[in-house]
C-alpha cells in the first residue's frame, strides 16, 4: 500500500457515474481491492473515500474507477476535471480468490450497483486465466446497468435482471444465480447491496463456495481507526474483523449474518 498522488487523466460522466482514470504511479493489484480517494478539494471532507479498482493497465500507468456520486466526498470525486490531482492510497484489502475451484466448472458472477466495477474487474481477470465466467447483473431499471460494454469485451456476456422488466428478466438478479446453481458452477462471488449479498449467500450454502464483498463506512481504509468492523465466525467463534484490512472480501459462510 502506498499514498501517492495521480493525475486525472480522463473523467467520463454518464448521470451520477463517472468512470474516473488516474495516471501516476501504479501497484500492481487484485479484483476486490480498492484505493482511499481524496481530491484536493481543501478542509471538508477531510478523509478519503473507499473506491473499488475497476481495471488498471501498467503500461499506461493508470487505474481505473467507477465512481457513484451519493453524498459530498463522492460527489467531490465524480466533479474532478482531467489535469486536477487526487490522493491514491492503495491498493488496500484482501481480494477475490483467483483458484481453488474444479477448473472445468465456470464461476457465477453476481453484481448490483456500484458493487458492479470490482466484478467487471474479477470477470477481466478470471477470463485472462482461462476460466468461464457467467455474469449476473441486476439493477432497478435499464439506466442503472452499469459496464455492459466493459464486461462483454471480456468475451463474457452479460446475464441481466432489472426491477421493472426495462432490460433482461423481470425480477431480481439472484433469479439469474438460482438458475445457474441448477449447473453446479464452481464458486460464485458477489459485491453489491447487502440485501442482495444476504439472497446470494442463502442461496449458495452447503452447495458452492461463495465469497462476498462488504461495503462499510470507513475512515482510514488500512487497519487502523477500527471503523469498519464487522462480526466473522472463525474456530467456533465470533470475532471481530476489518472490513478494510481482512476483507473487503469474505467467504460468506464466515458471517454469522448468513
Ligand atoms: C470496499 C468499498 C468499495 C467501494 N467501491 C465503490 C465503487 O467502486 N464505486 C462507488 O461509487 N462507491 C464505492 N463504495 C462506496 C463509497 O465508498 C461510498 O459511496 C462513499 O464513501 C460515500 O461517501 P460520500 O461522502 O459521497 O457520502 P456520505 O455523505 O458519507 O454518505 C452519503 C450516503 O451514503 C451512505 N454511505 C456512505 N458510505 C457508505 C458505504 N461505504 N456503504 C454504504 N453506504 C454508505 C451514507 O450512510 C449516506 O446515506 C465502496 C465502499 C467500500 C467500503
Ligand atoms: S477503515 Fe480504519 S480500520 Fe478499517
Amino acid at each position: 500500500m502506498v499514498s501517492k498522488r495521480m493525475r486525472v487523466a480522463a473523467n467520463v460522466k454518464r448521470g451520477p457515474y463517472a468512470t474516473l482514470t488516474l495516471q501516476g504511479e501504479v501497484i500492481p493489484s487484485h479484483p476486490g481491492q480498492f484505493y482511499m480517494l481524496r481530491g484536493e478539494w481543501g478542509i471538508s471532507p477531510l478523509l478519503g473515500r473507499p473506491i473499488s479498482i475497476l481495471g488498471e493497465d501498467l503500461a499506461r500507468s493508470e487505474i481505473r474507477f467507477l465512481v457513484k456520486a451519493v453524498g459530498e466526498g463522492s460527489r467531490l470525486l465524480h466533479a474532478l476535471k482531467p489535469g486536477e490531482t487526487v490522493q491514491a492510497t492503495g491498493p488496500l484489502g484482501n481480494h477475490f480468490p483467483l483458484s481453488g475451484w474444479d477448473p472445468q466448472s465456470p464461476v457465477v458472477l453476481v453484481g448490483g450497483g456500484v458493487g458492479v466495477p470490482p466484478m467487471a474487474y474479477l470477470a477481466r481477470r478470471l477470463s485472462e486465466n482461462g476460466a468461464g465466467v457467467i455474469f449476473c447483473q441486476g439493477a432497478r431499471t435499464k439506466e442503472d446497468l452499469l459496464l455492459l460494454d466493459e464486461i462483454q469485451e471480456t468475451g463474457v456476456t452479460p446475464h441481466i435482471a432489472t426491477d421493472d422488466g426495462s432490460a433482461g428478466e423481470k425480477g431480481l438478479v439472484t433469479g439469474l444465480l438460482e438458475r445457474e446453481l441448477e449447473y453446479q458452477p464452481g464458486a460464485v462471488f458477489a459485491c453489491g447491496p447487502e440485501a442482495m449479498l444476504r439472497a446470494v449467500a442463502r442461496l449458495c450454502r452447503g452447495k458452492v463456495p461463495c465469497y462476498v464483498s462488504l461495503e462499510a463506512a470507513m475512515g482510514c481504509g488500512y487497519g487502523v481507526c477500527l471503523s469498519c468492523v464487522t462480526r466473522v465466525k472463525e474456530a467456533g467463534k465470533v470475532v471481530n474483523q476489518r472490513v478494510c484490512k481482512e476483507g473487503p472480501v469474505f467467504e460468506a459462510e464466515a458471517l454469522p449474518w448468513l
